[in-house]
């Protein structure tokens, strides 16, 4: 089940139920670790990425099971030890484990973590603020070991506002000694959804949302139920793609209040917009509206996870676009497999393209290298008139639970083979 066919050309049209989100499933899979009790997260998405995470979990000692929707987890055995490298090795939110490891257990050996291959990735920002607060790290064979012989609270400043460091730096902070104050923390909704959990669990977080937080360590934390809040960026794929086919769709449950920057995108590509409590309703237009400039920016900004899914809609666009990326360098493989498919596109330096608007794509063959590049290529192929072939799918299927049923949903004639 690597590739996905597509025959485009079809606007899409129906109504679609939103996943729940993965980028907040994550580190809050990783958190119920700190509670010693059981809790039951609801809405998991039943991708990948969750299940490398549960069989982490379980490596670690959790009991781990799926329920209707959602997981149930039972943290009351975890023991001290490595994890399972193969699973570490192909996700980047493995690295949440870090700050909930040495928050529970107070220390952790690990591979250095993975992801999507979207720039180089540091993991500095993580290291620096859990050695404030008192952990020790070596490297040692492509290990990294982290010890906190006594680990406490600090006044922490992120120079860049990192989610993942902003997740781990809360993880420890709810369970160090004395409180933390993190200011330049990430106000993505899933730091907020870690954060909302753990209050669930008896944790006390101030500034939630904003750039500073201020967490209170050490109190005792119990297991809760929580259900994990659609998924922003499966949402925007569909709205995007709906703009791009001009079709009318019904995004139930989409997350309408974190999706400001792309429905006022979509709106000036041209998509008409009603958006509800339910859901969002689109409309796209004849063509998609070029717009001047689309930049990604930390949350409240356009995220770069939809990056090349805007960057795919433009490519039919009635004019000239120019695409900044501002979180992540190599952020454009997708940018020559657009060109296999008629696409023109310029890559003027690192940050930005330049993409010159054509009237229609035609179908191709082209691979998908990373998660959110391999669904824009999706997105591409039901843009494009006649057949496209995407390989590499395995990338997609880490985020999205089947895109190819949510899109035959909406009309689409598209397959997983
Ligand atoms: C998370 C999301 C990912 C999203 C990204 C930005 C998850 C599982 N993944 O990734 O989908 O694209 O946020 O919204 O939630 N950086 C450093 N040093 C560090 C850490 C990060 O320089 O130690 C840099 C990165 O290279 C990047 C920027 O900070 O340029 C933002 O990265 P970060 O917010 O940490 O992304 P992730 O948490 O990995």
């Amino acid at each position: 089940m690597d590739s996905i066919h597509i025959w485009g050309g079809v606007a899409l049209q129906g109504e679609v139920c939103i996943q729940g989100s993965k980028n907040a499933t994550l580190p809050i899979l990783a958190a119920t670790l700190l509670t010693g009790e059981c809790s039951y997260i609801g809405n998991c998405p039943r991708i990948s990425d969750v299940y490398a995470m549960t069989s982490l979990l379980q490596s670690l000692g959790c009991i781990v099971s799926w329920q209707e929707n959602g997981i149930l987890v039972d943290s009351s055995r975890v023991k001290r030890g490595d994890m399972c490298s193969e699973a570490v090795r192909g996700m980047r939110s493995s690295l949440c484990l870090l700050g909930a490891m040495l928050g529970r257990c107070g220390e952790v050996v690990m591979e250095h973590p993975g992801g999507c291959v979207i720039g180089s990735r540091p993991i500095d920002l993580h290291i620096s603020a859990l050695e404030q607060m008192g952990v020790e790290f070596q490297e040692e064979a492509g290990l990294l070991k982290a010890f906190a012989p006594r680990l406490h609270g600090a006044r922490i400043r992120l120079p860049k506002p990192s989610v993942g460091a902003t997740e781990n730096i809360i993880l420890a902070g709810v369970m160090a000694e004395g409180d933390t104050v993190l200011e330049g923390a990430a106000r993505e909704p899933e730091v907020t959804a870690l954060c909302r959990y753990l209050q669930g669990c008896g944790a006390c977080i101030e500034g939630i949302g904003t750039e500073c937080l201020g967490i209170r360590g050490g109190r005792k934390l119990y297991g809760t139920d929580f259900r994990v809040p659609a998924d922003r960026i499966v949402a925007g794929t569909y709205l995007l793609a709906c703009i791009g086919t001009g079709g009318s769709i019904f995004l139930e449950n989409a997350p309408r209040e974190e999706m400001k920057a792309v429905t006022d995108l979509a709106r000036r590509m041209g998509g008409k917009l009603c958006i509800s409590e339910k859901g969002i309703y689109v409309q796209g237009p004849d063509r998609p509206r070029a717009v001047e400039c689309i930049r990604t920016e930390p949350y409240p900004g356009f995220p770069t996870d939809l990056q090349s899914v805007a960057l795919a809609v433009e490519t039919v666009g009635d004019g000239d676009t120019v695409i900044e990326e501002r979180i992540f360098e190599n952020r454009f493989r997708v940018v020559e497999e657009l060109r296999r498919m008629g696409a023109c596109i310029e890559q003027t330096d690192e940050a930005r393209v330049l993409v010159r608007g054509v009237p229609v794509l035609h179908g191709a063959c082209t691979e998908a290298k990373e998660l959110r590049g391999g669904a824009a290529l999706v997105a591409a192929g039901l843009m494009a008139r006649g057949k496209s072939c995407v390989s590499g799918c395995l990338y997609i299927y880490r985020g999205y639970e089947n895109i190819c049923r949510d899109f035959r949903e909406l009309g689409a004639r598209i397959i997983s083979v």
